[in-house]
């Protein structure tokens, strides 16, 4: 019989010393914190909290439990009767109400394969994983809201949910994030070179900065359309509480990002850097053109050009989260949409919950 082969008993390992030390001799030795790392790490073999040194992580993860909610506790009684009605939305409405549906009930699962598919098997720093273990949770939560807004307005689920396939403007979009898994979800890929980290940091930017924190916007702007104008409450409040979530998405990977860049300074070039700015530029476009398919006609007072300064303006300010200069310059056309974002100075958000998860403190973002 191969050495190999011999069953690793507590017996039989006393009279055969084997050759090499096995893997778990690895964790005999306490936990250095300054070994931890996001990428690269030493001691993701289990979930080692402490000593914790991505505090961010923890965080997150605390405020994202003080924040649970679920779509079912949101009634959807008023939007029920304003979608029956003849007399409450525009054909243009409709129209518009169901595409950024479709776009949305792709976006999150898009972005729960990648939690669990790239950044669960490649992130090392165990707060991070206990986080990342949350937010697959939360994107759940929202293809539920979505499922949940079908089946209370009576959609075509089959419309809504195969959009991605028929609605040029979404599938250009999810085309160019799903680009960026490939070779990541590959089984034999590894982070540990400069190529395959500058890779997988590649795709964190485009996960968290692009899809998390720019192609939801211009949806999550019509969603808050409909709201100010007193239409579709019970939906725009759903995705009023994702947008919460995908803020604190966002941050926790911003925080990441940058912490990736103190760990391992030689991956942020200036060639990296003028990519990034690439794919900004490329992602900003495909969000306006997107825009544009969903208001052909602009309705709210909102149309393809404020769109386009809209989606300029928050391309910029995630750029410099990461420490990179604006590319655009464009100012913010609809400020509305930042006191949609401070959920802290909404009063009637919670009034409308049916559950109260939050028990004390003030929302933070
Ligand atoms: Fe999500
Ligand atoms: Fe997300």
């Amino acid at each position: 019989m191969n050495p190999a082969q011999i069953p690793q008993t507590k017996q039989n390992s006393q009279q055969t010393a084997p050759a090499h030390k096995p893997a778990y001799e690895k964790s005999r030795q306490r936990i250095d914190v300054n070994k931890r790392r996001i990428i690269n790490g030493a001691d993701a073999d289990v979930i080692q909290l402490h000593p914790m040194k991505h505090t961010f992580a923890w965080d997150a993860y605390n405020a994202a439990n003080a924040n649970h909610w679920l779509p079912t506790e949101i009634s959807m009684q008023q939007d029920v009767e304003q979608w029956r009605s003849t007399a409450v939305l525009s054909e243009d409405e409709r129209k518009a109400f169901k595409t950024v549906l479709g776009f949305f009930t792709t976006a999150d699962s898009i972005a729960a394969n990648n939690i669990v598919l790239a950044f669960y098997r490649h992130i090392t720093s165990p707060e991070c994983r206990m986080y990342l273990l949350r937010q697959g949770y939360e994107e759940a939560i929202h293809t539920h809201s979505y499922q949940y807004i079908v089946e209370s307005l009576g959609l075509d689920g089959g419309e809504i949910f195969n959009m991605y396939r028929e609605v040029d403007a979404i599938y250009n979009k999810d085309e160019f994030i799903l680009s960026f898994n490939n070779g990541i979800f590959d089984k034999d890929f590894r982070t540990g070179t400069f190529e395959a980290d500058q890779k997988f940091l590649e795709n964190m930017i485009v996960f968290s900065l692009i899809l998390e924190g720019i192609f939801f916007y211009s949806s999550f702007a019509v969603m808050f359309g409909f709201q100010r104008q007193n239409k579709l409450t019970g939906s725009a409040e759903q995705i009023q509480y994702i947008m919460r979530d995908e803020s604190m998405h966002l941050n926790f990977g911003i925080d990441m990002i940058n912490t990736i860049k103190v760990e391992q300074p030689e991956l942020w070039t200036p060639q990296f850097v003028e990519h990034v700015k690439d794919l900004v530029t490329k992602a900003a476009k495909l969000e306006y053109t997107f825009a544009a398919e969903v208001f052909p006609r602009g309705i709210f007072g909102m149309n393809a050009e404020a769109f386009k300064q809209y989606i300029e303006y928050i391309a910029d300010r995630r750029l410099g989260r990461i420490g990179i200069a604006p590319i655009f310059g464009s100012t913010n056309p609809f400020p509305w949409m930042s006191e949609a974002v401070d959920l802290s100075k909404e009063k009637n958000f919670f009034e409308t919950r049916v559950t109260e998860y939050k028990t004390g403190g003030t929302l933070d973002w």
